[in-house]
């Protein structure tokens, strides 16, 4: 799946386009508001995770997507995650739930309209799907970007293999 996104060149520069346009801008003026060590800075730096990640949810099943915080999988606290269906809920009746602070165990389902894109600090909050019990698939893309200070491009969890590869974008 990784390399059928790596060859769909249309595919990646709408999402080279989305972090550009959209995402890191978006995150840029947040910053600018909310953290007074970035208020007034020229340039940040965010590090996006290169490619998205695809995932295709068959059903009808009972198998569930199971509950975890990303840092189980060498994320560190200075990303946040981004998640996009890109399949109608009321076709699917399955999407992602996450919980609103970490341990605060309040899960809520994800349900948003294609073209939306929900963001969550998935390093640290737990999230899973449950089942798809509709005979549609569902697909979502999901990345995560890394943040200026707040993220160490060098840093690894000890015996994890595989780490997303990055592009860092300066804004
Ligand atoms: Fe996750």
């Amino acid at each position: 799946m990784r390399q059928c996104i790596l060859d769909s060149s249309e595919l990646l520069s709408c999402y080279e386009h989305l972090l550009r346009e959209v995402v890191c801008p978006y995150l840029k003026a947040k910053l600018n508001e909310e953290d007074p060590l970035e208020t007034g800075q020229n340039s940040m730096v965010f590090y996006c995770q290169y490619p998205p990640t695809l995932r295709l949810q068959p059903g009808p099943s009972s198998r569930p997507r199971r509950q975890h915080r990303d840092a189980e999988f060498g994320h560190q606290d200075g990303e946040v995650n981004f998640w996009m269906p890109l399949t109608d809920y009321d076709r699917t009746h399955t999407t992602l739930w996450v919980e609103s602070m970490p341990n605060a165990n309040d899960f809520h389902p994800l349900i948003l309209d294609v073209g939306r894109i929900a963001m969550f600090h998935g390093t640290l909050v737990r999230h899973y799907v449950p089942p798809n019990p509709t005979s549609f698939l569902r697909v979502s893309i999901d990345f995560r970007v890394g943040i200026g200070r707040y993220f160490d491009p060098k840093w690894t969890l000890e015996g994890l293999q595989h780490y997303h590869g990055r592009h860092k974008i300066i804004l």
